[in-house]
């Protein structure tokens, strides 16, 4: 069995999917880390160094590894894996079952007003108003990708305890 968490940056993808794998005896990869550990290099540091573009053809490449591979795993996607190129396409294909993880843009705006110093994609947004503009606009055209995942799970107004026990009943 395989899953596939994804979701915009902040949806809490690696939070819920650490604890399920644990409680359901199964692997848990984390795609940013698994990639950064390839890289031997932060993901901020190769935006600034290498640029987005060689970071997107690199994710590409890394996520064919972990869809051919990796049985009995959670993987929890980055927020932008699934939305450039064919990576829907292929995630849709390989064996396992995608789940969106779907916040919305207030609370999603909330989390990552604190994490904007790790996260290149959001650097330019230095005040609370421009970052809820951009994620709101981001979060809309990366919802025709991410809507496309097998399953769907809406966080708010339930805990990590409900939102596990969701996630159980619909994938178990
Ligand atoms: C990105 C999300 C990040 C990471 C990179 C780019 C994005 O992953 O892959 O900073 O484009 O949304 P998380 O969603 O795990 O933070």
């Amino acid at each position: 069995m395989k899953i596939y968490l994804i979701g915009y940056m902040g949806s809490g993808k690696s939070t819920l999917g650490k604890i399920l794998a644990r409680e359901k005896n199964m692997n848990f990869i984390d795609f940013d880390e698994y990639l950064e550990e390839k890289e031997g290099k932060r993901i901020a540091d190769l935006f600034k160094e290498k640029g987005e573009i060689y970071f997107r053809k690199q994710e590409a490449c890394y996520l064919q590894e972990l869809l051919d591979g990796f049985d009995n795993t959670i993987i929890s996607l980055g927020g932008g894996t699934p939305c450039y190129g064919d990576a829907m396409q292929r995630i849709k294909a390989a064996e396992g079952t995608s789940v969106y993880i779907n916040v919305k843009v207030e609370e999603l705006t909330n989390r990552l007003s604190s994490q904007r110093d790790h996260r290149p994609v959001l650097k330019h947004q230095d005040t609370p108003e421009k970052l809820e503009e951009f994620v709101r606009k981001h979060l809309f055209e990366r919802s025709f990708y991410y809507n496309q995942a097998d399953l769907k799970i809406r966080v708010e107004g339930h805990t990590v305890a409900q939102l596990i026990s969701e996630l159980d009943e619909k994938l178990f």
